[in-house]
This record gives structure tokens, sequence and C-alpha cells, in this order.
């Protein structure tokens, strides 16, 4: 079985990570959809609430399985027998650091790193920039699953109170 692994933060997924996540699957057999557990940094949503709205958001895919994971992706794919990371890319700039963790990725563990282009309707979509643009009102529908939205305008008025 052809087995990859989609990472990230997810705080939270949007509309581009499953534009990536969709085409990912198209191309495995099996995608997990890995969320980092940061014990540095606190989301905005907890990684359980991360995870729920990743499972909601990618059921319909029907071949992925949400994870999270703590410590290197690398030993985390090892575990799991993943022999790919699918990692979309936005931009230039985004493609200085990707290399150097797709080549330390498979330096560590021989784990290939494949890029996925991302939709140039997404290429400037971030969960940051989502959630700082809805901290101060600005319309971000369409860029988040209609779930997520309602959960991230909750999360915010509660943040706000
Ligand atoms: O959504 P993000 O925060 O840009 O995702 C970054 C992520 C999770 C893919 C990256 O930070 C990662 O792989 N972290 C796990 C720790 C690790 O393996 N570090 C070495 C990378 S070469």
């Amino acid at each position: 079985m052809r087995r990859a692994v989609c990472p990230g933060s997810f705080d939270p997924v949007t509309n581009g990570h499953l534009d990536i996540v969709e085409r990912a699957a198209s191309l495995f057999d099996e995608v997990t959809v890995a969320v980092l557990v940061n014990i540095n940094k606190r989301g905005l949503f907890t990684v359980e609430e991360r995870m729920d709205m990743l499972r909601e958001t990618t059921a319909h895919f029907g071949n992925v399985v949400v994870d999270s994971f703590e410590g290197l992706l690398v030993d985390f794919c090892i575990e799991r027998d993943i022999h790919a990371i699918v990692k979309g890319l936005r931009a230039v700039s985004d493609f200085d650091y990707e290399l150097q963790m797709a080549q330390m990725n498979s330096r560590l563990a021989k784990v290939e790193t494949v890029f996925v282009p991302t939709s140039p309707e997404y290429s400037f979509l971030a969960s940051s920039l989502v959630k700082e643009v809805a901290a101060y009102g600005g319309d971000v529908s369409g860029l988040l699953p209609p779930s997520v939205l309602r959960l991230l305008t909750v999360r915010l008025a509660e943040r706000a109170r």
C-alpha cells in the first residue's frame, strides 16, 4: 500500500489544506493528515479540536485518516510505515524552507517529500492570516469549510470577551 502523510499545525484547517489533502488522496492509497503537537506553541484550537475538524472535512475522501504526532515527523512515518510526505507549495517563498526540511527528512530516514503546487486561488492562504483577518472582522468565508468558519467565529468571540 502506498501511504503518505500531510503534516501541519492545521490551526484551523483551511480550504488550501484540503486542496492539498484531496490531491494527495488521489495520488496515494492512504493519506494520514497528521497534526503537530507543539508543546511550545498554544494554538487557537486544541489538537483534539483540530483533529475533529479535519475528520469532518476529509471524511468524504474515503482514504484519509487523521492522527497527531509529537517529535520528529520521520519517526511518525517510520512507526506508520509511511514513505512519503506531501507538502503544498504556495509560492517561491515557501520553497527554501520546504526544500531544507525535505532534504533533512530524506537524510534522516529516506522518507521522500512530494511537493504539490497550491491551486492559484489559495496561493495567499495561511491559517495565521485567516485568524488575523477574522479577528478584526474581515470576511474569510470561502477560505474555510463552513463548519470550520462557524467554530472560528465562536472561538474568536470567546477570546474577545
Ligand atoms: O503547518 P506548519 O506549522 O507549517 O507545519 C510544519 C510541520 C509540522 C510540517 C513541521 O514543523 C514538522 O515537520 N515538524 C515536526 C518536527 C520535525 O520533524 N522537525 C524536523 C523537520 S526536518
